[in-house]
């Protein structure tokens, strides 16, 4: 067999070929294993401190199967997993470090090809990252999401609907009672969040990359289908080893184009600007705030799922999926693009089979996509915003600033009965972004001041140089760069200060004059570091800015 990488290792007539099939014969293979045969790597995300890659090591064993049926060798192995809800700060402050564990696992061991397994919003990108730097022939099976949550007759998305439940609770409007009952039905299974959050559109978009098995992504994690698509997986990356089919192949820039075209027709998770820029980076390829605006511009956003629309993702797998969502822009896509099942991307696509989910293009959720990327004096590289996750009447307003200096002044400010606050007004936070948060946390979706909601106002304006996670809405401008802790603009706005937003016309644009912004900056410190030692020291020295996909510099080919 060509392109066998495991050979080096294990045909060696040196001493230490010797010692590694014995080593590995230890664990009870046979001989006949290094005979030919391929070494297929099961890259595992699974922890039990990650509730949403709980089950990986049940998916593992399906892929295990297949590659044993297909004559290869299976070896499963460990990477650091993030779990969105338990890792502090952020789970994105590790998203590289997973990277950099993926990567080196790979190259540093005797693998012909890989299967990530991957669920929970960062470890896609991660595991893709680390792929694609590694560059062996990989493919992906996501866990797929989690069962839809029910709560007296109600459909609950987890993420999205527990927010909303959430300010009925501390509103009074839901009681004690209700809220536990809420907490014990929202999340049925393991799987990743099933509303369109971050983890739902990037394991949506590996696949629109082409690098998942077509209508893998969103199977449902306790669905037999699920263990059934791990089998075809594992079969086939040992037929991808021969043709040597790695991620460069297939992550082309034609390829992360179809995967932005998908991300707006799905009204998928602002998080996915950043991870497909750090991915493509990892290529070679420069992505730009840019191309996303423009692809946006002319791509519908047709996919009913929440936070946009109404349904689940349960409800997108059982309309067609993947498939069916490209089959229907298809004329907007790259179809030649080479995908890990050795077809086209125009081979692959689906019928859809539910209209309301995945909605026609003459019938459309929003005649745009579901990001649009803003700039202006606030936001001199750029600032994005989920625009079907907007209040409409918004998205053109000019309101008075409020500053919140950072995260722990916006929580406890938001509770103020005497916030000096009203509908018109633009809540502001800095010191959220990569660097100063720090590690870019999601603390862009500030929450509704108490005083409002209680005045019946569902919705403001908001800005920070934070993420949001992808379960939330509202009128929230995200990713502001340059972030404040490295004296962006946003480091200049007071309390009081106009701002105005236009997305129609892609605006953030702080209504002080120019003298008067450069005179506050020049009157700038920057807060103290956060770190000085470890991985901490490491992400403060490297990290990129938003617009540029928070890669570690010194991983990026080419960056300068
Ligand atoms: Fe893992 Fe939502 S917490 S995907």
């Amino acid at each position: 067999m060509k392109n066998k990488r495991s050979s080096a290792w294990f045909q060696s007539p040196e001493y230490y070929g010797f010692s590694r099939r014995a080593w590995l014969r230890s664990e009870g293979f046979n001989r006949d294993i290094f005979e030919g045969k391929p070494v297929i790597g099961i890259c595992n995300s699974w922890s039990e401190l990650n509730n949403c890659n709980a089950h990986l090591r049940e998916v593992a064993a399906a892929v295990k199967r297949g590659v044993l049926v297909a004559g290869g060798v299976p070896l499963e192995f460990p990477t650091i997993s993030l779990g969105e809800m338990f890792m502090l700060p952020t789970t994105m402050m590790f998203r590289n470090l997973m990277a950099m564990d993926v990567e080196e696992s790979i190259r540093a061991n005797p693998l012909d090809g890989v299967v990530l397994l991957c669920g929970c919003d960062k470890t896609t990108p991660a595991q893709l990252m680390g792929a694609a730097s590694a560059n062996i022939p990989s493919i992906v099976v996501p866990g797929g999401p989690m069962l839809a949550g029910e709560w007296r007759g109600q459909r609950l998305g987890s993420g999205t609907d527990g927010k909303k439940l959430f300010d009925l609770f501390r509103t009074g409007r839901l009681t004690e009672e209700e809220w536990c009952e809420v907490e014990s039905c929202i999340a049925r299974s393991t799987g990743h969040c099933t509303v369109m959050g971050t983890a739902s559109t990037m394991t949506s978009l590996a696949e629109a990359l082409g690098m998942t098995l077509p209508g893998c992504a969103n199977i449902p994690a306790p669905d037999s289908r699920r263990l059934a698509v791990a089998e075809l997986s594992g079969r086939r990356i040992v037929e991808m080893i021969e043709p040597g089919l790695t991620p460069s192949r297939i992550m082309t820039r034609e390829a992360f184009e179809n995967a932005i075209t998908v991300l707006m027709a799905l009204g998928g998770s602002t998080n996915a600007v950043v991870h497909l820029i750090a991915m493509a980076g990892r290529l070679g390829i420069r992505l730009t705030l840019e191309d996303f605006d423009e692809i946006s511009r002319r791509t519908a956003c047709l996919v009913n799922v929440k936070p946009s629309g109404e349904y689940l993702m349960e409800d997108l797998f059982h309309a067609g999926g993947v498939p069916a969502v490209m089959g229907r822009i298809g004329d907007l896509l790259h179809r030649e693009c080479m995908t890990v099942n050795g077809k086209k991307v125009g081979e692959n696509f689906g019928a859809v089979s539910n209209d309301a989910v995945i909605r026609r293009r003459d019938q459309a959720l929003y005649n745009e996509g579901g990001i649009a990327v803003l700039y202006g004096n606030l936001a001199p590289d750029g600032a994005v915003i989920k625009q079907t996750a907007a209040s409409p009447e918004l998205l053109t307003h000019r309101g008075s600033a409020f500053v919140f200096e950072n995260h722990e002044e916006m929580l406890a400010g938001v509770e103020r009965e005497d916030l000096p606050v009203d509908r018109n007004s633009v809540l502001v936070m800095r010191n959220a972004g990569p660097k100063g948060a720090p590690g870019f946390p999601e603390w862009g979706h500030i929450p509704m001041p108490r005083k409002l909601l209680r005045e019946g106002v569902t919705d403001v304006v908001r800005i920070s140089d934070a993420r949001m996670s992808g379960t939330s809405y509202g009128t929230v401008v995200l990713h502001v760069a340059p972030e404040s802790a490295v004296g962006g603009p946003l480091a200049a706005v007071r309390t009081g200060d106009e701002i105005v937003l236009d997305v129609g016309a892609r605006k953030i644009e702080l209504v002080v004059p120019a003298v008067d912004i450069e005179r506050r900056l020049g009157e700038f410190t920057a807060p103290k570091r956060h770190y000085e030692r470890g991985y901490g020291r490491l992400f403060l020295d490297h990290v990129t800015q938003a617009n540029l996909g928070c890669d570690f510099d010194f991983l990026i080919p080419g960056y300068e």
